[in-house]
Formats: C-alpha cells, sequence, structure tokens
C-alpha cells in the first residue's frame, strides 16, 4: 500500500529531546511559585497535617531553619496563615499586633529581606465559629466584616508585608482594604485578591492544617457556585475596577476554564491557587505507587501556565522548585 505524503508530519517536531525543548511553548519557573506555610503559636512544634503529606504547622522558633531551605530551592515568595491558641467571635487575632501572622511576617523580613511576604488576608482562621466575618442572624454580615478585613491588612503591612491578599469574598474588599491602606502611607503595597473564589470542596485539608471548618453552615453565601463562568467574570472586573493588582483564581486545576477566561480578558498577573486538596489527592495516590508524583506535579503546574497562569501558589513549591534544579 503507498502512504499518502500529503498529511502532515507533527512528529518531526518531537523527534529528540533537544527538538521537544527548541518548540516547548510554556516553561516552569521557580520564579512564579508562591510557597504556603503554616505557622502556630507555641515553641519547638512541627505537626504534620494528616491529610497534607509533607506539610507541617510550625511554630516561629522553628521558622528560620525552615526559611533557609526554601531560600537555598530559590523560592522568594512566601503565603503565610496563621493557626492560633486563641479564637473569638471576631477574630481578633488576625488584626492585633502581636498576631501570629505579624510576628512570623516581621521574622522572614528580618531574616530573608527579599523574600515577598504574601499575607492572607481572612478572619476564618482566628474566628470561634470559623466563617470568614462576623456572622449577624446566621449568616455572614459583609459590611461589618469589611471594616475588621481592612484593619487586619494595615496590621499585616505594618509587620512588613509586600502584599496583601484578601481572601473572604465580601463585596467591596479590595476597595476597602485600598482606601486603608492608602490612608496609612501603604501606596506602594500590592493587593493580590482572591478575585474568584468558589466554594470547593478541594478546601477540606486545608481547613484541618488551619482549623478553620465553620462550625454552622457553609460558605456559599459568599464563595462561589462551581457552576458558573460568567459570575467569576464579574468578580474579577469588579475588584480590577476597585484596584486589585493581581487576580488569583481558586481552585486551580478543576477551574483552569476560568483561569484562561481571566488571562485573556484582562490585563493584571494572574494567579492560580494549586489548593490543599488537589496536593492530597496527588500525595495519596503518589503514596499509593500508583502514579509518579514528579511527573504528575509537573504535568499539573505546567497545564496552569499554559491555561494562562503567571504564578502558582502551590503547597508542591519545594519539591518543584527541587525538581526543576535536577533538569538544569
Ligand atoms: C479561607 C481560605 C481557604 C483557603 C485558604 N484561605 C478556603 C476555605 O477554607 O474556604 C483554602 C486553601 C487551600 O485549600 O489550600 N479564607
Ligand atoms: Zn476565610
Amino acid at each position: 500500500m503507498k502512504i499518502n505524503q500529503q498529511f502532515k508530519r507533527h512528529r518531526r517536531l518531537r523527534s529528540s529531546a533537544s527538538m521537544r525543548s527548541l518548540v516547548r511553548e510554556n516553561h516552569l519557573r521557580t520564579e512564579d511559585f508562591i510557597y504556603p506555610i503554616f505557622i502556630v503559636e507555641g515553641e519547638n512544634k512541627k505537626n504534620q497535617v494528616p491529610s497534607m503529606p509533607g506539610v507541617h504547622q510550625i511554630s516561629l522558633d522553628l521558622l528560620k531553619e525552615e526559611l533557609k531551605e526554601i531560600y537555598s530551592l530559590g523560592i522568594r515568595a512566601m503565603m503565610i496563615f496563621g493557626v492560633p491558641d486563641e479564637k473569638d467571635e471576631h477574630g481578633t487575632g488576625a488584626f492585633i499586633d502581636s498576631g501570629i501572622v505579624q510576628e512570623a511576617t516581621r521574622v522572614i523580613k528580618e531574616t530573608y529581606p527579599d523574600i515577598l511576604v504574601v499575607a492572607d488576608t481572612c478572619l476564618c482562621e482566628y474566628t470561634s465559629h470559623g466563617h470568614c466575618g462576623v456572622i449577624h442572624n446566621q449568616d455572614v454580615d459583609n459590611d461589618e466584616s469589611l471594616k475588621l478585613l481592612a484593619q487586619t491588612a494595615v496590621s499585616q503591612a505594618k509587620a512588613g508585608a509586600d502584599i496583601i491578599a484578601p481572601s473572604n469574598m465580601m463585596d467591596g474588599f479590595v476597595a476597602v482594604i485600598r482606601a486603608a491602606l492608602d490612608e496609612e502611607g501603604f501606596h506602594n503595597i500590592p493587593i493580590m485578591s482572591y478575585a474568584v473564589k468558589y466554594a470547593s470542596a478541594f478546601y477540606g485539608p486545608f481547613r484541618d492544617a488551619a482549623d478553620s471548618t465553620p462550625q454552622f453552615g457553609d460558605r456559599k453565601t459568599y464563595q462561589m457556585d462551581p457552576a458558573n463562568r460568567l459570575e467569576a467574570l464579574r468578580e474579577a472586573e469588579s475588584d480590577v475596577e476597585e484596584g486589585a493588582d493581581f487576580l488569583i483564581v481558586k481552585p486551580a486545576l478543576s477551574y483552569l476554564d476560568i483561569v484562561r477566561d481571566v488571562r485573556d480578558r484582562f490585563n493584571l498577573p494572574v494567579v492560580a491557587y494549586n489548593v490543599s486538596g488537589e496536593y492530597s489527592m496527588i500525595k495519596a495516590a503518589a503514596q499509593n505507587g500508583w502514579v509518579n508524583e514528579k511527573e504528575l506535579v509537573l504535568e499539573k503546574l505546567t497545564a496552569m501556565k499554559r491555561a494562562g497562569a503567571d504564578l502558582i501558589i502551590t503547597y508542591f513549591a519545594k519539591d518543584a522548585a527541587q525538581w526543576l534544579k535536577e533538569e538544569e
């Protein structure tokens, strides 16, 4: 049989590793990663999070050791979550100067001034009810919560945070935080808004790690319905108007279509949040020997870049940085 010679030979550009490198369209860089950490009160604590193998809640005294490793891998951005001993109705621990995130920020900036501290600005780790704001009539009160959120952002900036990342999904949070930061003279502190944040079951392991499971109800009156796409664009649009400097889409893997939409429509850096459940699924499968962890992680992170993410918040940052180094 004679083969018709009219077809395209796509395999020409896949013929060797060098050829594939030459035509590769998207690349992972360690500089693109933001590594989230959990800081717990007390001393000499390094509590393994059961649902997130390889992730720990660490106390401040052990932070420096951890920072050394992070720095040597080339990671230059971290996101900090606090796990306080005491919680109350208003989440006071989030906005006091002696708060756990504020303390951790000071330690990081003193030790490695060129590591960027991204402060997650929310109340849920600090409220006794576990919701992301103040409760009135069994629901989170938008405008009352905004006041405390703005106070939290300012106290984080005062402690030295380089970027403020509000995540509680109240309407107007970017506008109110921008105004509060400006009023205190923090004109140069950017806002990385959790612009598009879905009410997702993928957050389960994080709530173990941060001890932030809502004590009643769920977060569906403020986080988005996973079925919606246009709503994501409305959320992103209003944050852009209010002065956001970065737009986060969260979670990442089941929402890569939204990452692409946001990348195409807005001209701000887009950040994909590769969330806890996405991490734990891969870890569990890898621990069973069912998948090749390194290949799977690098493939998924690359897929986020291909979808249009400029930056990636990921618990895999240290592993991925190490693997990228080995491939150099
Ligand atoms: C809440 C918050 C969440 C995460 C970070 N901050 C979600 C939630 O509990 O509703 C999730 C992060 C993850 O799953 O990795 N402000
Ligand atoms: Zn929250």
